[in-house]
This record gives structure tokens, sequence and C-alpha cells, in this order.
């Protein structure tokens, strides 16, 4: 491999690429996790949706499929956090991810127990609190990227960040192939994390009707909404968005109503609770009751689309790059094409010219 690609992020989390499959709810998968580090990638699992009874058997079921090295993202903040923490001691997993929240005395244990601690941020603050509390590297996610995302690019959070912490900084937010892994080590980066990219491969779980919309979306179709829940996240335009987008407070409050009933039947509480608790948390903060029922049914209308195939009943995140992509290799084949880009990238940039 092109000594430019070797980098401290392989030599810490032992993998062969300087490739991150990141965390995406309900899609990274042990098999999805397992597909990337047996292709040389370094995957982290959903944990923050996996439910705390099933968190072992996930584990372990990672285990079975790859001997290989990986990480688990949890949310720092929530209850049964503490024993998520035990379980990837106990299973000696090699990475944490986390984002907002994070918890200072559970990276304290995290770090003690010899596992990295390795956030995602969205902004050059966030970044040095996260240099603050003891993370080992960070992920920057710029304003492209999937999911929940901030404001500013990857181009210019990645050199803010750069400068402003002194632990190794890996790129996410608008990536999919060498150039762009030879551009962020050009940066200063130590690797790149993906996630759009890893969603669409042939080892992503995620059904084909919904992928096929994936494919089909331009990048100006991929639109920053906080209609969802409330905050910033990244989604393909569809159905359930267009109508998000344009509903009035009554209209948000009727949606998140009608997605309640299939909500309820998944979670087995009363609507007549669901709406106390919405009512309640709509009053205490300064969110509408209409935003703060959607918060809470968000993950059915992400499950809809991603687990259940059904793409014009729910939302989409994604990355904008999604509008730049149109094939769906294993991973196998995304990290070796990947590196072998890369490698012709920073060869024709050190070659001589006439
Ligand atoms: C479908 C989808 C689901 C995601 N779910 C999560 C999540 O549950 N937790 C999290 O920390 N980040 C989540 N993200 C963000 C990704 O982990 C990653 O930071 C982001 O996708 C990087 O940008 P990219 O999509 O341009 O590669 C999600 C992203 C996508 C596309």
């Amino acid at each position: 491999m092109h000594p430019a690609l070797q980098t401290v992020m392989q030599q810490r989390l032992g993998c062969r690429a300087p490739i991150i499959q990141t965390a995406m709810g309900w899609i990274a998968t042990p098999q999805l996790v397992a597909a990337t580090c047996n292709a040389g990638g370094f995957g982290f699992i959903a944990g923050a949706t996996t439910p705390l009874k099933d968190m072992e058997a996930v584990i372990l079921q990672t285990k079975s499929l790859t001997d290989r090295p990986f990480g688990l993202n949890a949310h720092l903040y929530m209850a049964g956090a503490e024993a998520i923490v035990d379980l990837v001691i106990k299973h000696q997993i090699k990475a944490v991810s986390y984002g907002r929240g994070p918890n200072k005395q559970l990276i304290k244990k995290l770090k003690d127990a010899g596992v990295l601690c390795i956030p995602t941020v969205g902004a050059v603050k966030h970044a040095i609190k996260a240099q603050e509390l003891g993370a080992d590297m960070v992920v920057i996610q710029g304003g492209e990227g999937g999911g929940h995302t901030g404001a500013v690019p990857t181009s210019l959070l990645l050199p803010q960040v750069l400068d402003a912490v002194k632990i190794p900084v890996i790129a996410a937010g608008g990536f999919r192939d060498g150039r762009g892994l030879a551009a962020a080590l050009a940066f200063g980066a130590v690797g790149i994390a993906m996630g759009t990219r890893f969603l669409m491969t042939a080892d992503s779980p995620v059904p084909r009707t919904t992928l096929d919309r994936y494919i089909k979306a331009q990048v100006d179709q991929v639109i920053v909404s906080d209609k969802l829940d409330g905050l910033p996240q990244r989604m393909i335009m569809n159905e359930v968005l267009t109508e998000l987008e344009n509903a009035s407070k009554i209209g948000l409050v009727y949606r998140g109503l009608k997605s309640g009933l299939a909500f309820r039947k998944l979670i087995g509480v009363s609507m007549f609770d669901m709406v106390k608790s919405a009512w309640g948390m709509a009053r205490s903060g300064d969110s509408t009751l209409g935003q703060t029922l959607m918060a809470a049914l968000a993950p059915v209308l992400i499950q809809r689309s991603v687990v259940e195939g059904r793409p014009s009943e729910g939302v989409l995140p994604s990355g904008q790059v999604a509008g730049l992509i149109d094939d769906l290799p294993t991973c196998k084949e995304l990290i070796d094409r990947i590196v072998t880009e890369a490698e012709a990238r920073l060869t024709a940039l050190t070659a001589a010219r006439v």
C-alpha cells in the first residue's frame, strides 16, 4: 500500500485501510460491520438503536462473522449506557463512537480498559471539548453528511478542527471514493469515515426498493430539515418529507398522531400516554407539540424505509453524496477500489509533470 495510506488510524484500530464504516441506526448490523472489517475497513455497530437486552447477542453475532476488530456506537447520555460500557469492556471491543452528551466518567472507564474513544462532532468547539474529555481520535462530520448534521461543509470544518486539536482527525461527510480519501489525507486527516456509501452496498441490510430511491436521488434532492425531530437532519426528499416540510403546526400534530398508531403497536404504549408525554415535553421545552410527537415517532418513519422497504411511507436519512452514487458494490469491492484509486491519485500527484 502507498505509504501515505498507512496512518496512525490503522495502527490504532488494527485495520488494513484508513476507512471507517460509521454507525447508522438499524443499518450498521453485524453483517455490514463484519463485511467492512473482513474487507480491511473498520465498522461500528449501530448500538444506539439496538435494545439493551439484545446488545450482547449482537456483539457475539458480529464476533462470529469476523475475527477482525470492530467498534460500537452508543449514546453515552442514555439510561443503560453504563451497562453498554460494561459489555464493551467484557467483550474487549476495540473502539466506541458517540456524539451528543459525552459522559466523562464513562469515557474514563473505557479508556482505563484500553477501549479507544472516537466521538463524531459537527463543530470545532465540540472537537475541542471531545479532546478535553479524553477522545483518542475524533471524526468530524461536515454538513453534507447524512443523518443529523451541522451547517459547516467538510472542506471548511476539517481544516478548522485540524488547527484546533492535537488528536488524530478522521474526515466524514461526502466521501465515497479514492479521490476523497487522498484529499482528506492531503488536508492532514488520518482517514475517512463513510455512512451513505456503506448504506449503498450489496452488504447493506436496506431493502432494494429503498436502495433504488437512494440510487435515483440527485445531489440537490438531499436536503436538511428540522421537521422530523426538531434537529437539522439530512434526508432525501420524498412523499413524507414533502408533507412534513409543507405541514402547518396542526398538520404536524396530525402526522405525529397518525404515525403514532404504528408506534403504539411497535412499543405497546397507549395513544393517551404518548400524547400526554409529548404534551408535557412540548410545554416544558421550546418545541411545538407536533415536533415533539414527531421526535418520538422519527424511529418509526426511518424503520419503515430502511428496514421494511416502504420508502414512500417513511423518511430516507442520507448524505448528499447519494446523488453521486449509482452502484451497489460489496464492501470488499468498495474498499479495494477506494484504496486503488487513492494510490493512483497520490502517485499522480508526486509524479514529475512535463
Ligand atoms: C441512514 C443514516 C443513518 C444514520 N444514523 C446514525 C446514527 O444512528 N447515529 C449516528 O451517530 N450517526 C448516524 N448517521 C450519521 C453517520 O454515522 C455518518 O456520520 C454520516 O453518514 C457521514 O456522512 P456521509 O453519509 O456523507 O458518509 C446516519 C447516517 C445515515 C445516512
